[in-house]
């Protein structure tokens, strides 16, 4: 008996050669297009590409907002993130849509947890102004006064956000021989790893200071001149979290004028900067790294297998494995739309 052939169900990724085989394994099942270009897709090109397709894979830096989501359609069931970070995507407006949105928590948080303590020692030890002297062939004499830093271990380590990738950080600062507190604003709670302390006592106490919390509205500019002001002056600043956490002119401020110690960034606003005369890249006591917490080959794939397996779930009808917090994890409306809000 001859019928029309049922259409493969359409998804869209946002890049090419994406790492690891996530997407080949979609592509396997489901009528996959990638986007060719080699720049990232603009707001416009985007659009046209999702145009009718039913799972949408993107990454963390794309803006996912409710004019993508009516360019792709009524038949749009899932928006995976490669990505732990969701402040690109306008969750409220997915989820009044009936559209699934989900994202890669517990494969990352190590390999991030590394570049913090990477982060963390760059900047308490000044290690890239000795680097820059032997670029420059400045170095001349071994001095007992050259290239001082501050000592890691032994130092108080206050966390801002205690979600996995923090918990990650405590767990190395433990080797480091690192007192370790941390604040969550709802969360208040100790563990065997961390004392929890209010917000102001852990900027007042802490030698190093690392942020771990997402962009939300709650959290945007929390550290800013006020906050800085009440941190040592010996102390480091860590933000491997996202950019517009941390005022960056406030930094500055405080760097030049000797109030805080150092500082280590991985996150910056308006990423990606691409001007090699940025002021943030010309401070010598700010390490400042281009977003490359998780950027290792196994990391960086299992979050493409990830996001991956979220588009499979839901095309296959099944609940996808790790939707974002407080949101449905199947396609459909509900009554009263969630806010996405972290529980
Ligand atoms: C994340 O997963 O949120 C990282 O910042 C990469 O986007």
């Amino acid at each position: 008996m001859s019928g029309t052939p049922s259409r493969r169900l359409r998804a869209v990724v946002s890049r090419s050669g994406l790492p690891g085989d996530g997407v080949e394994r979609l592509s396997a099942r489901f009528d996959v297009t990638a986007w060719k270009g080699t720049a990232p897709p603009t707001p416009t090109e985007l659009a046209g590409l999702v145009r009718g397709c039913e799972g949408l894979l993107v990454l963390g830096s794309d803006r996912v907002d409710a004019a993508l989501l009516d360019a792709a359609g009524p038949g749009l069931r899932v928006v995976a993130l490669a990505s732990m970070g969701y402040d690109g995507l306008d969750v409220a407006a997915a989820v009044e849509r009936g559209v699934v949105v989900t994202h890669t928590p517990d494969v990352l948080a190590d390999t991030t947890a590394d570049v913090a303590m990477a982060l963390i020692l760059m900047a308490r030890r000044r290690l890239p102004a000795g680097m820059d002297a032997l670029r420059r062939g400045t170095w001349g004499a071994f001095r007992m006064d050259a290239f001082l830093g501050l000592d890691v271990h032994g130092a108080t380590l206050g966390l801002i956000g205690y979600g996995q990738i923090a918990r990650a950080v405590a767990r190395r600062a433990a080797g480091f021989g690192m007192r370790v507190r941390h604040h969550h604003p709802r969360r208040k709670e100790d563990d065997e790893l961390s004392r929890w302390v209010p917000f102001d006592e852990l900027l007042r106490t802490s030698d190093i200071v690392s942020v771990h919390t997402p962009l939300t509205e709650e959290t945007k500019g929390m550290i800013g001149a006020a906050e800085l002001a009440l941190m040592k002056p010996t102390a480091t600043l860590v933000n491997t979290g996202r950019g517009g956490v941390v005022d960056e002119d406030a930094l500055l401020v405080s760097l030049r004028r000797g109030e805080l110690h150092s500082a280590g960034l991985d996150v910056m606003t308006d990423e990606p900067r691409t001007d090699p005369s940025d002021p943030l890249f010309a401070e010598p006591h700010l390490v400042v790294l281009p977003h490359v917490g998780s950027a290792t080959e196994a990391t960086r794939a299992a979050m493409v297998d990830l996001a991956a397996r979220n588009v499979a779930a839901i095309l296959d009808g099944h609940a996808a494995p790790t939707p974002i917090p407080g949101t449905p994890a199947l396609p459909g409306r509900h009554p009263r739309p969630m806010d996405g809000t972290r529980p």
